[in-house]
């Protein structure tokens, strides 16, 4: 039978460009919590089979050595890849790669790992519903497409990775991958029914870290008390 126990953990769900990553870091900072981020870690896998570094035969792919330093930069056997992943060449391909069922169990299974030894903060796609479905708290980011592009435009100029984008490349490149995502069979990117959604197109990073922060509290106040907390939060 499964448990009811519910986990430490804070989900944070949803496409790409909703400010997932910046606020599950901020919500961990604030909190003292650990902060993983699963999709460097699907971006790891596409980056080493792209640059023939890895290979994946009849769906099989040898371990790999992946972790994060203290300023959640992936190392890939010890060397620091946190640029070679988040080039668009890499975003274009990374869903192939997240679709898959042997990536996805290995992916899963280590971060299931880390989430169960301390505190967590993890965002990803599936984190609500398949890798902790028992977390305590659940959060599911969505924004306009106009506004994920724009941000999401943003960061790779200011990483030096914009050439030859533009806003329309960038919505291009979400929209299939929203395609990819939420059309897979296995874990596919999903709103948990007990997730709480917001929508960030309108709000700040402030704001979105607030309405975590202050959910988390509610809930964690509420538990204390012995009442049913309300399922959203003003700002
Ligand atoms: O969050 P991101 O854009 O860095 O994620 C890269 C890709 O990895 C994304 O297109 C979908 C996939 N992903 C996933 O399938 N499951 C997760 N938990 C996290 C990411």
């Amino acid at each position: 039978m499964a448990s009811d126990k519910k986990t430490d953990v804070i989900a944070i769900d949803g496409p790409s460009g909703t400010g997932k990553s910046t606020t599950a870091k901020m919500v961990a900072k604030e909190l003292g919590w650990t902060y993983l981020d699963t999709g460097a870690m699907y971006r790891a896998v596409a980056y080493l089979v792209e640059s023939g570094e890895l290979r994946i035969e009849n769906g099989e792919y040898s371990q790999l050595n992946m972790a994060f330093d203290n300023n959640n930069q992936i190392l890939i056997n010890g060397v620091n890849r946190e640029s070679e992943i988040r080039e668009p060449k890499i975003s274009a391909v990374v869903s192939k790669y997240s679709a898959m069922p042997n990536i996805r169990e290995t992916l899963t299974a280590q971060q299931r790992e880390i989430g169960s030894k301390q505190p967590c903060v993890l965002d990803g796609r599936d984190i609500g519903t398949v890798v902790f479905p028992n977390a305590k708290h659940k959060f599911f980011l969505t924004a306009d497409y106009k506004t994920r592009a724009a941000r999401r435009l943003l960061e790779l100029q200011n990483a030096g990775k914009a050439d030859g984008e533009t806003l329309e490349s960038v919505e291009k490149n979400l929209r299939e991958r929203d395609e990819a995502d939420s059309k897979r069979n296995i874990a596919p990117l999903i709103r948990a029914k007990d997730a709480i959604e917001i929508d960030t197109s309108h709000l700040t990073i402030q704001q979105q870290v607030q309405r975590v922060l202050q959910s988390v509290g509610e809930v964690a106040r509420c538990n204390s008390l012995n009442t049913t907390p309300r399922l959203q939060c003003p700002i």
